[in-house]
């Protein structure tokens, strides 16, 4: 069973941006033409860094009017959700690995209204995500080991996009995938072509020396050409 191509959506990372600017550097995101925002929250216990609390983000929330996502890479997610979704997250990513209880997890975050998605560690397999699919709007596979911005892509992580597309396209459900980590012009067609739409860069952005617009505008073409061509 096959399906058309979802939009392609590019979500910045904010971690290479300059902390001391945040409202400023979101503005200029949205300013350069990106979907959404991703915010990395990290408790130094998930993974070995430490980044934005929920005020952090509410500082900036009225800087942009995108949506703003938190990609939860904290354990025990359950207990800070609520507070991320009235800082102004619009959908929480929480690992599969970080909580016992993740079908509760994700029923919690769905009952304040925000959107629930799932993230996995290039090493977890998708068979974790089979039971609560029908709970989430997104499904985040990470194709870099999660932690820190600027790490190479790990290309073997396409096969299981395309096996999670398969999966969500078997079952009739609307959701998209994301890939996160090492996403860039050299890379970006592989992921788009396994099947993700959602597409989220931070190094990439910053370092591309025609400016954001042109790094976002350069990101997105040759992902939905990968898309319409089914190309890597
Ligand atoms: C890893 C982070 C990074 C970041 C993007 O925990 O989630 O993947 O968002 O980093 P780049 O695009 O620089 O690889």
């Amino acid at each position: 069973m096959t399906a058309s191509p979802r939009p392609v959506q590019i979500a910045p990372s904010v971690l290479p941006a300059d902390f001391s600017r945040l409202g400023e550097e979101c503005a200029a995101l949205e300013e350069a033409g990106v979907d959404r925002i991703q915010w990395d929250v990290m408790d130094g216990q998930f993974v070995p860094n430490l980044t934005f609390g929920p005020d952090v983000i509410a500082a900036c929330r009225s800087a942009v009017t995108i949506p703003f996502e938190a990609h939860l890479m904290v354990n025990t997610p359950e207990v800070l959700a609520e507070r991320y979704v009235e800082a102004g997250c619009n959908l929480l990513l929480v690992h599969v690995e970080s909580t016992v209880h993740l079908h509760r997890c994700l029923e919690q975050i769905r009952s304040t209204g925000a959107g629930a998605g799932v993230a996995l560690n290039p090493s977890t397999p998708l068979h974790a995500v089979e039971h609560i699919l029908d709970l989430v709007e997104m499904v985040l596979v990470m194709t870099v080991n999660p932690g820190f911005g600027g790490q190479a892509y790990i290309p073997t992580m396409e096969p299981k996009v395309a096996a999670l597309r398969q999966m969500i396209v078997d079952r009739g459900l609307d959701v998209d995938i994301e890939v996160d980590g090492g996403i860039g012009p050299s890379t970006i067609a592989g992921a788009a072509a396994a099947g993700a739409n959602v597409l989220v860069a931070g190094s990439a952005l910053y370092r591309d020396p025609q400016g954001l617009a042109h790094a976002v505008t350069d990101l997105r073409d040759r992902a939905e050409a990968a898309q319409s061509a089914g190309t890597r």
